[in-house]
């Protein structure tokens, strides 16, 4: 609703006898919303304040002032309708002259939201003793601003302390036109559309109070007043704001789009900082710091990135801050991480892997080193990758199709200590190789298939072979080559249960020396006779004779038993 707030302070006394005002003091009566349609006479000569706003004065006429001091003539004055006053209009009808006496009296004045889109510079100049001026919420444009300032080039409003042009159709901040009104404390120039801000500016010495909230400006400049003790930059698209005011001790900052808390440097007197709804992602307690004397800080809103620092730094520190936090914590809320947004900063708890990665992946990574040696460690004592080819071998051996005895190419197969070949060379082999009839030996050095896996090898020798003659002896039970065969036979024992190894002992073994992986060999050496070599030469073809008999006998064959 569009109303007309004219309040006059007028320094003479003068008579009101109204009453249709609601509320009369001494000094001043208050007849704003009677819906008036005319002036009201003056109750009393003490009369300096009289408030008609908010009233439906159409019509105003020449005596209607009469009773007020200081008017004289008066002429029929109509304003036709209260929601459309040109002021152009008003004040350049020669006859309105009689307002001039009025005008030079009056302190404070506001014609808010009245539709007033210019007061001439002629009409300004008599307003010498003005000191309140608020045309907020009209339609004054930017060369009727210039012209009610006179272009800045007279001495007019010089009692001028507030001005208020909020919500005006402003696109230029023209500080020239403020220049020279010496006692300008405040200047609320909000709710236009700058759009840019000059890069310098000459404003007056005095100007403490600056509001240019919602103008859209994208950022500032130096031209910000040195002298600022407060300012207000709200809801604009700022991304940056590093100007440095040494005097400010109010910074209104919210609704941009600043990413990092100003530097506290710059504004050494700040006591109240409002930097809601912003991009903050996290500020830390040295920003806080660098701000020596803020006691107030209103930061929520902000799409806050909730780091273990951060969190930790607000459900800490920021309780025990000299600085206050307004709105408390509760409406500190975290963006991002995903698995916490929409919390509050204060509840959200974070855990140890989360706050310390790196020493947690160190650790981590510790660990699987440690465990990964403790495997080898292992492995190595039990020999566990032995076991495995073992497994391997086994297996495949398991899958190969059984050679059928027709096709078995050797008779026996030799497995000896390399230290033991002496013995197998002079003795053995010619003893059964050359004898009548002679017997297929097949031994590794002669007959294995060189470059193959000694795995491999053995086990096809096995395979192909009717029986496995093992020539027992210390040496043999040391030797690392001879542990494969042996055990691969193992395998074989236990996986057949056939009798066809034959143990040849060369000398006497303790059993007990036998490594605990021969487990099987032992029980072999239990369970089976075995031949031993005879000390005495008398009792050697006897040998070789029991030892043909166990090469030659038929094996026990489930399959030829069917
Ligand atoms: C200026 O006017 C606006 C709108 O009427 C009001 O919100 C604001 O508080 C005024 N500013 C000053 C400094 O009086
Ligand atoms: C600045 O102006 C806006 C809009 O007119 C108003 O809401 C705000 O309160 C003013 N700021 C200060 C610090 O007075």
């Amino acid at each position: 609703m569009a109303f007309l707030v004219f309040v006059l302070l007028v320094s003479q006394c003068s008579a009101l006898t109204s009453q249709q005002c609601h509320h009369c003091e001494q000094t001043s009566c208050d007849c704003s919303s009677q819906n008036l349609r005319e002036v009201p006479a003056a109750a009393s000569k003490l009369i300096t304040e009289l408030d008609l706003s908010l009233n439906a004065l159409e019509t105003i006429m020449k005596d209607d002032f009469l009773s007020y001091a200081a008017l004289r003539a008066l002429f029929k004055l109509d304003l036709s309708s209260n929601q459309n006053i040109d002021i152009v209009w008003f004040y350049r009808v020669p006859e309105l002259s009689f307002m001039q006496n009025m005008l030079t009296v009056v302190r404070r004045a506001s014609v808010i939201n009245s539709k007033v889109f210019v007061i001439p510079c002629q009409s300004t100049i008599h307003f010498t003793n003005l000191e309140f001026l608020d045309i907020s919420d009209n339609t004054v444009a930017d060369r009727a601003f210039m012209e009610m300032m006179c272009y800045g080039k007279e001495d007019v409003l010089l009692n001028l302390h507030t001005l208020n042009i909020s919500r005006n159709r402003l696109f230029l901040i023209n500080s020239k036109l403020f220049t020279r009104l010496e006692k300008l404390e405040n200047l609320d120039m909000s709710r236009n559309s700058f759009d840019s801000m000059p890069s310098t500016c000459s404003w007056p010495a005095s100007l403490k109070f600056l509001n240019l909230s919602s103008t859209s400006l994208p950022e500032v400049t130096s031209c910000l007043p040195q002298s600022l003790q407060i300012l207000d930059l709200s809801r604009n698209k700022l991304t940056v704001f590093s100007i440095e005011l040494p005097l400010l001790k109010e910074l209104y900052i919210s609704g941009n789009k600043l990413g990092n808390l100003p530097d506290g440097h710059l504004y050494v007197s700040l006591a109240v900082l409002s930097i809601q709804d912003n991009n903050l992602a996290k500020f830390s307690s040295k920003n806080l710091h660098d701000y020596q004397s803020l006691r107030v800080l209103e930061a929520a809103g902000n799409p806050y990135v909730c780091s273990c620092d951060f969190v930790g730094f607000v459900t800490n520190d920021l309780m025990n801050h000299k600085t206050v936090v307004r709105h408390d914590l509760k409406s500190y809320i975290c963006d991002s991480p995903d698995a916490v947004r929409g919390e509050r900063v204060s509840d959200v708890k974070l855990s140890v892997f989360e706050c310390h990665t790196a020493l947690a992946i160190s650790l981590l990574c510790l660990g699987i080193l440690v465990l990964c040696v403790l495997i080898a460690g292992l492995c190595y004592k039990f020999s566990v990758v032995w076991y495995m080819k073992m497994t391997w071998a086994w297996l495949k051996a398991k899958r190969k199709p059984k050679l059928k005895k027709g096709v078995l190419q050797y008779d026996a197969f030799v497995s000896y200590s390399e230290m033991d070949s002496g013995w197998v060379e002079a003795h053995l082999i010619p003893a059964l190789e050359q004898s009548e009839p002679p017997l297929r030996l097949c031994l590794h050095k002669r007959d294995f298939v060189p470059g193959g896996w000694i795995v491999d090898n053995i086990m096809d020798a096995i395979e192909k072979s009717h029986r496995t003659l093992f020539v027992l002896s210390q040496n043999f039970v040391r030797s690392e080559w001879c542990k494969y065969e042996l055990d691969y036979t193992h395998f074989r024992l236990f996986d057949q249960n056939d009798d066809a190894v034959v143990l040849i002992l060369l000398e006497p073994i303790d059993k007990n020396n036998i490594p605990k992986k021969f487990i099987r060999l032992r029980k072999v050496m239990n369970s089976r006779t075995y031949l031993e070599w005879p000390d005495d030469e008398d009792q050697i073809p006897a040998f070789w004779q029991s030892l043909r008999t166990a090469i030659e006998t038929p094996e026990i064959d489930d399959t030829n038993n069917l």
